[in-house]
């Protein structure tokens, strides 16, 4: 049985609440980069940004990827942009099922919309093209790792996390 899951995917495709869903159900840990991050640095992403770089926000990222890519018995939900460094995606995909979570444009716009946190790349006056730029670029980099793709477009976290969990332990009964 996999011990380690990495889920993975565009900002706003629900991987956090999944994630916690998911943990919750095989009695896993759950780590978030993007949280570790945070209490890494001190402040929230948008501020690292502001102040840092994106640069810098990528190494810390990069280190929070290598110190918790030898967990196990974990879910591991990254930040969208994760998986676009071939350094993460060696670290996170050796001994992993590698899932990636997907979404239409038009539902992540919706979702971050309402979401509180304030995301630095999607800070353009026309997001919904912003979105559907920045996933057809990563597209390509997104499909290239994954074990496991949904599209949580139409269904809620609870079902995402159900998918996953019956592909980790196939007929095992998942109660809710
Ligand atoms: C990013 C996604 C964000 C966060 C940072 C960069 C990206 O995480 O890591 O703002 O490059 O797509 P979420 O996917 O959790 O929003």
């Amino acid at each position: 049985m996999m011990t380690r899951i990495v889920l993975y995917g565009f900002m706003g495709v629900g991987k956090s609440v999944v994630g916690k869903i998911l943990a919750e159900k095989l009695r896993f840990d759950f780590v978030d980069t993007d949280k570790e991050i945070e209490k890494k640095a001190g402040i929230p992403i948008h501020l690292l940004f502001e102040r840092f770089g994106e640069a810098e926000f990528r190494t810390l990222e990069r280190n929070i990827v290598e110190i918790t890519s030898s967990k196990d018995r974990v879910v591991i939900t990254c930040g969208g942009g994760t998986i676009l460094d071939p350094v993460n995606v060696q670290r996170l995909k050796r001994g992993s099922l590698m899932v990636l979570l997907t979404a239409e444009p038009e539902i992540i716009l919706e979702r971050v919309n309402k979401d509180q946190s304030i995301r630095p790349l999607l800070s353009a006056s026309d997001r919904l093209n912003r979105i559907k730029s920045l996933m057809s670029s990563r597209l390509d980099k997104y499909l290239e790792p994954a074990n496991l793709i949904i599209d949580t477009s139409n269904i809620t976290p609870e079902d995402a996390a159900r998918k996953i969990f019956e592909k980790i332990l196939g007929g095992k009964p998942w109660t809710s």
